[in-house]
């Protein structure tokens, strides 16, 4: 009797075993034991998770229907304007009066391009770890979503040239010296100064101090133009071009994500690289005698 009830303990102990495994597939507590896994997520109120991610939408997925080309749906209003004065109202803003990129994005105020050439698909792939950097107090640990991240851009955009390893050790002078995550904030993505809360998401939302920008920062001023041209400097505006494309249709693989990095001369644009990717008159207006001016704008004509 005693016997036959250790035997039966016994058969049910590996299948609980195996239960457990698998399950653990799903628990990142449970991975964590077996094998290395990433931090925990945070708390829900961080971020809250988009509502279209989840199901994926409408995309059709493994193993459905037979595959079949999305039509590129019409662009959103918003791309009909050049004129920043124009597009800031139409998009959303964060409490503290900066645009919310992301808001937008997930609201389809805008609808930005993954690639050239390819249609729009809402199939965001978003990589669902997000975790929290630990700060010197658990007040200023820093908010990091993965997620909000790849929606717009390449893995490799950060890995390695960013962040090569895990367990990266850095402090807000560093990021404030625009490295880390100031390569992106306080530049093209949402500024520092007035985004505090933003990253470290457990102090309470404040007010800034600081006078709000006029939201339209990242515009590129290519310094090293040849001041003998008979054209002023070329200018690179982000904003226009993020409300078309993710940061992914130019960042690594056309441009280093670096200012001043980028060897771009005419006759390289001409060639179809760089700026010369879209601006060929299929994506966007080519280079033409009528057109110079439009990217060697001097800044006092620019809206
Ligand atoms: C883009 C995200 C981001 C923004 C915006 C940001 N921080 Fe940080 N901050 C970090 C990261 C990452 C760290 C390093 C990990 C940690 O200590 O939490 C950090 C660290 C800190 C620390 C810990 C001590 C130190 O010097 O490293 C303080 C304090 C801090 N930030 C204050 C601020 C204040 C004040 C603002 C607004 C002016 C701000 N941060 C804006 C990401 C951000
Ligand atoms: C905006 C920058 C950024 C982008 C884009 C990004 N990551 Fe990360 N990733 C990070 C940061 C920051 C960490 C934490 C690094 C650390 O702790 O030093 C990280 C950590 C990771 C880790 C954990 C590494 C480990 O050893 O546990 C994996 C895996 C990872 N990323 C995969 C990806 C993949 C896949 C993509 C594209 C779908 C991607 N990342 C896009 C910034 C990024
Ligand atoms: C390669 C560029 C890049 C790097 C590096 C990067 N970010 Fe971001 N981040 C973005 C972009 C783009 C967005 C979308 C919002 C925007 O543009 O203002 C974003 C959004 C965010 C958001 C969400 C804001 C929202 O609207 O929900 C947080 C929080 C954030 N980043 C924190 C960080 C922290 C912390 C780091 C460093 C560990 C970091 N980011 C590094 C580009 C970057
Ligand atoms: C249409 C192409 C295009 C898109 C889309 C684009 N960028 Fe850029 N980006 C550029 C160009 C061009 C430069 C300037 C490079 C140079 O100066 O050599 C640049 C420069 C940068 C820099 C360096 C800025 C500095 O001051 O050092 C960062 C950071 C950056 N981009 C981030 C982003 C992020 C984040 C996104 C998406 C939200 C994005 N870019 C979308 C073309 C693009
Ligand atoms: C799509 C944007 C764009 C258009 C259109 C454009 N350029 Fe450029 N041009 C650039 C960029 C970017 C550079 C490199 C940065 C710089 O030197 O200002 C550049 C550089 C130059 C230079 C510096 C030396 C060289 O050869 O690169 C001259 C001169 C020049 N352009 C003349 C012109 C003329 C003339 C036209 C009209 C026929 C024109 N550009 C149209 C973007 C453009
Ligand atoms: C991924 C495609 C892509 C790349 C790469 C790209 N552009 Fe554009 N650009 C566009 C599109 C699309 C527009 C909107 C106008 C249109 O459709 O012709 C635009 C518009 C512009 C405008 C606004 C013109 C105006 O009249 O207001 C400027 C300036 C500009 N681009 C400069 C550049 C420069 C400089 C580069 C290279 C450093 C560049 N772009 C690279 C796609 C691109």
């Amino acid at each position: 009797m005693m016997r036959n009830r250790e035997q039966k303990e016994r058969t049910w102990i590996l299948p609980a075993l195996l239960a457990v495994l698998l399950c653990g597939a799903c628990n990142r507590k449970t991975l964590s034991i077996f094998f290395d896994v990433p931090p925990p997520p945070p708390t829900p109120t961080a971020t809250p998770a988009p509502p279209e991610t989840a199901a994926g939408g409408g995309a059709p997925g493994i193993g459905g229907a037979a595959w079949a080309p999305t039509p590129t749906p019409t662009p959103p209003a918003i791309e009909k304007t050049l004129a920043w004065s124009e597009a800031r109202p139409q998009l959303p803003l964060d409490a503290l009066g900066e645009v919310a990129w992301d808001t937008a994005l997930r609201e389809g105020v805008i609808r930005p391009r993954k690639d050239v050439g390819k249609p729009a698909r809402d199939d965001d792939f978003l990589f669902g770890f997000d975790f929290f950097f630990p700060g010197p107090d658990p007040l200023f640990d820093a908010f990091f979503p993965h997620s909000v991240h790849t929606r717009w851009l390449a893995c490799s955009s950060c890995h390695p040239a960013i962040f090569p390893v895990r367990g990266t050790r850095f402090s807000m002078a560093d990021v404030a010296a625009g490295e880390y995550c100031g390569r992106c904030h306080g530049k093209v993505a949402f500024p520092l100064s007035s985004g505090c809360s933003k990253c470290h998401t457990k102090v309470p939302a404040f007010k800034s101090h600081t006078p709000r920008s006029k939201g339209v920062y990242g515009d590129i001023e290519f310094t090293a133009h040849d001041q003998t041209a008979p054209v002023p400097p070329a200018y690179f505006p982000h904003w226009l071009h993020r409300i078309r494309f993710r940061c992914s249709a130019c960042h690594p693989d056309t441009f280093e994500m670096r200012k001043g990095a980028n060897p771009i001369k005419m006759t390289e644009i001409q060639k179809g690289r760089y700026c010369g990717k879209c601006h060929n008159g299929s994506v966007a207006f080519a280079v033409a005698f009528d057109t110079c001016y439009r990217c060697h704008k001097p800044a006092q004509e620019r809206e």
